[in-house]
């Protein structure tokens, strides 16, 4: 893993004058407090003139990767969905392709079509993949789900569930969500399938096995709800530390970062959690980014307004912090965001609006890394 300093160095570096200048409270202190001024502050870069250049190259620029979830539907059948996920981001993860429903429908048969297109896409040009997710308690099929398993029936479809889907890309995915959503709301382990017959050792289990498959891949323990240090993110740390303590092949966390305008951040709490991860020398990556507006103040304007506020913090947040290393949307446009028909209502989530045109989180995210 690489030192803070360094990579807070190095991304500076690369970014140029403009950016030292706006970054560089950071730079020789790794970051150790949390700067609420020039946060609040980042909202003037928005009357700097925009780059000509897209979001991927201004965040390469920066060692970061940003990326979003690709469902293939839209990438089989939409040209701008294409154009605009090959000419902005620099890396993809896999929405629902890789879901254990989809990618092993049945107890002998893996399907990887879907898998393939987007790993084919994003090495056609030249994207990182995100793995997701090895392991989950949802959108399994019902050949597990309804199986009558005990330990010594269900341990050896975990291992080999593992080891396949990850030997498959091998080389072509270089990061995993190896297991997601463990835990409950409580702190609990969450009760499932896996809990229950396996016990608490499922997740080590899953670890050792995604390392054995491919030891270059980056492995990450992915949840939501758990950004900001409280009771979830306690919980969180204590299960990664636990593992790494034990030598489990961990290297870092992912923060899902479904969040609204309606509730405010605790932005230093998020910053907290970001040091005490990086102090077990863990990665974090913001693996599923969206930002409601429905139930916000204002009109539609001040609300598109508040919710790139929210995206900008997020993105400063993750540049300051050495350990932070990808920025991910879940979902291209707000057409193909899951949150309208999970709440059964409508909402505009993400960087470009339901006709692919940019909105204010886009340009705040550009006019930060700019
Ligand atoms: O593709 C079928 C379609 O053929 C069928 O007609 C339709 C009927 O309901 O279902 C379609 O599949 C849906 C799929 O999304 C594609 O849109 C599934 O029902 C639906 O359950 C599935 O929802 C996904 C959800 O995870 C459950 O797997 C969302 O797209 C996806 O965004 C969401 O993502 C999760 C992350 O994996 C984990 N973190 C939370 C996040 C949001 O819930």
């Amino acid at each position: 893993m690489s030192q803070p300093l360094s990579r807070s160095w190095q991304r500076s570096l690369a970014s140029g004058l403009f950016a030292v200048l706006i970054i560089s409270p950071c730079l020789g202190t790794g970051c150790s407090t949390f700067d609420s001024a020039r946060l609040s502050s980042a909202e003037e870069l928005q009357t700097q003139p925009l780059s000509p250049l897209p979001l991927r190259a201004l965040a390469q620029q920066r060692r970061l990767q940003i990326g979003t979830a690709v469902q293939v539907k839209p990438l089989q059948q939409e040209a701008p969905y294409r154009q605009i996920l090959a000419r902005e981001f620099n890396q993809l993860t896999t929405e629902n392709a890789m879901k254990f429903r989809v990618i092993h429908p049945e107890p002998d048969r893996y399907d990887f079509t879907d898998a393939d297109q987007i790993v084919g896409f994003a090495q056609t040009h030249r994207m990182a993949v995100h793995g997701h997710p090895l392991v989950w308690y949802r959108t399994q099929p019902d050949w597990l789900t309804q199986g009558q398993w005990t330990r010594q029936t269900l341990m050896p479809v975990l291992k080999d569930h593992i080891r396949t889907v990850v030997r498959q890309y091998r080389g072509r995915v270089q990061s995993w969500d190896v297991v997601n959503e463990a835990i409950d709301d409580q702190g609990n382990l969450r009760d499932n399938l896996w809990l229950r017959v396996i016990g608490p050792e499922y997740i080590a289990i899953a670890f050792q096995e995604a390392h054995a498959a491919d030891p270059k891949a980056r492995l990450f323990y992915n949840d939501y709800g758990g950004e900001e240090v409280g009771k979830k993110s306690d919980a969180i740390y204590d299960l990664v530390k636990t593992l790494r303590d034990q030598g489990v092949p961990i290297h870092g966390v992912g923060l899902q970062m479904h969040k609204t305008i309606k509730r405010p951040l605790k932005f230093d709490r998020i910053h907290e959690n970001f040091q005490r991860l990086q102090a077990l020398e863990l990665d974090v990556r913001i693996t599923e980014m969206d930002v409601q507006i429905h139930g916000g103040q204002g009109n539609l304007t001040q609300k598109l307004h508040a919710q790139a506020q929210v995206y900008q913090k997020i993105l400063k947040l993750c540049l300051n912090a050495p350990n932070c290393k990808a920025l991910t949307v879940w979902g291209l446009s707000d057409q193909h965001s899951w949150i309208p028909e999970f709440f059964k209502r409508s909402d505009a989530p993400l960087l470009f609006d339901s006709v692919y045109q940019p909105k204010p989180a886009y340009n705040a995210l550009k006019a930060l890394l700019q």
